[in-house]
């Protein structure tokens, strides 16, 4: 019963595509089951990086079987040039190597414009969104208007018809509310017809029967999060949250799969935190140290280039990700951007208004905005840690900096990553039991 859930245990861009395509080499399933093309999961093998939105991570390696499954949304156009750039470097070549759930929401233009006019009428009071149609795509299958991908090869009026309730709603928003250019269904079925036909060859109807079956085998699946914890739809820092359940339970809805088949929810947690987008975030930091930190890990965003707010590693938030995803263990990423540092420091506890000490994360975000993190203090390391290849040969302090992680979370610290390349991963235990 190998089902392993990989989460973000933060405000997503843990390094969670890292993570996968190197666990990839010990699965035989890699399954994203929520999200969209709002993700963006960086891949480097020889030198050469990769971003996937949609594809799950395990792709590059062949033997690999990829599923995407019912709760993802599905931007049909944006999955097959993924598909495309996979198979110009001569990957891909067998198309059942990804398969796509019937159960899929697809997602269409007229989600995207609808995302960004509510971004441009929010003027200062953004989410921030990445722009990409998962709100207007997940309210759709919500309002039960959602065209799923299995409906691109049914009878094409009751396609049709499907595709004109949602755009009649959409269009009223688009044309009536927000000032902006409405959409026919002609001018959508056209490009859907098209991309329905080059998708078909990894059509699925039923994955998580596929899912299922694999797991009664035993074969090893490992199951893709997106995003991060905290931009949870229910639990994360409403309203500055994605529109999807983020957490390690949305592997078993968003897969269909009895949570008695998982054995390990590993969290993808950076050795410091990271926000893209608003809302609150109590670590962060607004000078010229989070400024270093953002550019010493590249901390700009996969999908839209953004630039990521940089802050400290925050145990409060982490606690409360390991109680809402049950993490069994973590990996712990970018170790290596803190080298060289003055000192390191660690969010412990936070103040609140009153200067009440709170160990909780609080749940409502203006509270949260309202927070003063205390912190603790570290010795950092100076040596540069992206070639070393053991973790018994890194620096003491940077020990130090891991074993206190996992002694004060209470959760062992199973892999530290020292670099975006598949073999600066230091194991300290195996993946699969
Ligand atoms: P994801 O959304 O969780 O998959 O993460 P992203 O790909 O959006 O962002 C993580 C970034 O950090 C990518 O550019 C990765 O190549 C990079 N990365 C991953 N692990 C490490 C690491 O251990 N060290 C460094 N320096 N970069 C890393
Ligand atoms: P990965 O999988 C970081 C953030 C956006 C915004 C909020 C809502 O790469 O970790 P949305 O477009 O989902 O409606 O935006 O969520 N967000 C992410 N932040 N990493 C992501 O994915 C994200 N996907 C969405 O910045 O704040
Ligand atoms: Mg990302």
């Amino acid at each position: 019963m190998p089902g392993l859930i990989v989460v973000g245990s933060q405000w997503g861009d843990e390094g969670k595509g890292k993570v996968v395509d190197v666990f990839s080499a010990e699965s035989d399933y890699v399954v994203r089951y929520q999200g969209g093309a709002n993700a963006g999961h960086t891949l480097v093998v020889d030198g050469k990086k990769r971003v996937l939105h949609l594809i799950p991570s395990g792709i590059l390696h062949s033997k690999t079987i990829c599923i995407i499954a019912s709760g993802v949304v599905l931007d049909i156009e944006q999955l097959y040039k993924e598909i495309s750039a996979l198979k110009e470097t001569g990957m891909l070549t067998d198309p059942r190597q990804l398969l796509i759930s019937d159960g899929a929401t697809v997602l269409l233009p007229h989600h995207r414009a609808l995302d960004l006019a509510r971004e441009k009428a929010l003027k200062n009071e953004k989410i921030g969104t990445t722009g990409k149609g998962i709100g207007p795509a997940y309210e759709d299958k919500a309002s039960r208007r959602a065209l799923l991908f299995g409906d691109l090869f049914g009878p094409a009026d009751q396609l049709k018809h499907t595709l004109e309730k949602s755009l009649k709603e959409k269009n009223f928003l688009l044309e009536k509310f927000y000032g902006e250019k409405p959409f026919s269904a002609e001018e959508l079925l056209a490009p859907i017809q098209k991309f329905s036909k080059l998708l078909e060859p990894h059509r699925e109807k039923d994955a998580s029967f596929v899912i299922d079956q694999a797991l009664k085998a035993g074969r090893r699946v490992l199951f893709e999060g997106a995003q991060g914890s905290l931009l949870d739809l229910n639990h994360g820092t409403y309203p500055f949250v994605t529109s999807s359940s983020t957490i390690a339970g949305s592997a078993c809805i968003g897969a269909a799969i009895g949570p008695g088949k998982i054995e390990s929810v590993v969290g993808i947690t950076k050795a410091y935190t990271t926000r893209v987008g608003s809302g609150p975030f109590p670590t962060e930091l607004t000078n010229d140290l989070g400024a270093k930190i953002q550019e010493k890990g590249g901390e700009f965003g996969a999908t839209t280039g953004r630039p990521r707010r940089c802050g400290w590693l925050d145990l409060v938030a982490l606690r409360y990700a390991i109680r809402i995803n049950g993490l069994t263990s973590i990996a712990l990423m970018k170790l290596d951007v803190l080298s060289g540092l003055d000192e390191i420091r660690v969010g412990t506890h936070y103040k609140g208004d009153k200067g009440e000490a709170l160990t909780d994360f609080p749940m409502r975000s203006r509270e949260l905005h309202n927070v003063q993190p205390v912190y603790e203090t570290h010795k950092a390391w100076a040596e540069d840690i992206s070639q070393v290849t053991s973790f018994d040969d890194l620096p003491e302090a940077a020990k130090n900096y891991v074993y206190y992680i996992e002694k004060a979370l209470g959760t062992p610290v199973d892999v530290v990553s020292v670099g975006p390349a598949r073999d600066q991963t230091l194991w300290r235990k195996s993946l699969f039991k």
